[in-house]
């Protein structure tokens, strides 16, 4: 099972393994870590201050590059308090022209130890609904032209190619359908 959370320094343990299982910033793109101030760090510390990021930018435009968002963990099972983290998935409300061109409304990262399970599929599911529950009838997710995990990923989650531009595929999700 996958569910998505909101981020809480309670489940600070997990996230920081999870940091740590990802090793790097490289690993997590798409995740919308732009908004934070360095990479996370896998500390309760860094936890809390990566959970104050995502409150801050649920709702403004900080500097107007950075559209209102939201910001999920992804976790294995129902989304209980005890379950393992495994990835991050981050909407954005809005599309600037940036995010029209090449970011997307929903970006996501799956940590290296629970990939192809599915759990990026069932979260970008779960973000479509995300979506939807916001009045956006139709969500645009992107991925580069060489990463088949994420483009099978939007694919089998209905998505819709338009085009490719600047190496990133771009696809929309109806998020009626
Ligand atoms: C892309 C990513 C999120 C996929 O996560 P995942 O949980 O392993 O994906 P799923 O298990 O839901 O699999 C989705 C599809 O991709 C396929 N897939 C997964 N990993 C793959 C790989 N390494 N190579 C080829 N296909 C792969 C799966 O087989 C599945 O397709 P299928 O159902 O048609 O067989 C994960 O690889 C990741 O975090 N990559 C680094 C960050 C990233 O690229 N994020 C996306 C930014 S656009």
């Amino acid at each position: 099972m996958t569910a998505l959370v909101p981020p809480d320094v309670a489940r600070w343990q997990s996230w920081a393994a999870m940091v740590d299982d990802f090793g790097g910033p490289g690993e997590m793109h798409g995740s919308g870590h732009w908004n934070l101030e360095g990479d996370p760090v896998p500390t309760e510390a860094g936890c809390a201050a990566y959970v104050a990021m995502t409150e801050l930018t649920s709702t403004a435009d900080l500097d107007g590059t950075r559209v209102p968002s939201t910001y999920f963990w992804i976790a294995d099972g129902a989304g209980g308090p005890d379950d393992d983290l495994v990835g991050f998935l981050h909407l954005r409300h809005l599309l600037n022209d940036w995010l029209l061109e090449e970011g997307g409304h929903i970006g996501y990262s799956v940590r290296p130890s629970a990939r192809r399970r599915g759990h990026a599929g069932r979260a970008l599911a779960l973000g479509v609904r995300a979506a939807a529950g916001l009045g956006i009838e139709r969500v645009l997710v992107t991925c580069d032209v060489d990463n088949e995990a994420s483009r099978r990923t939007i694919e089998n989650g209905g998505g819709v190619l338009e085009d490719e531009r600047r190496g990133k595929l771009r696809f929309w999700i109806a998020t009626a359908g």
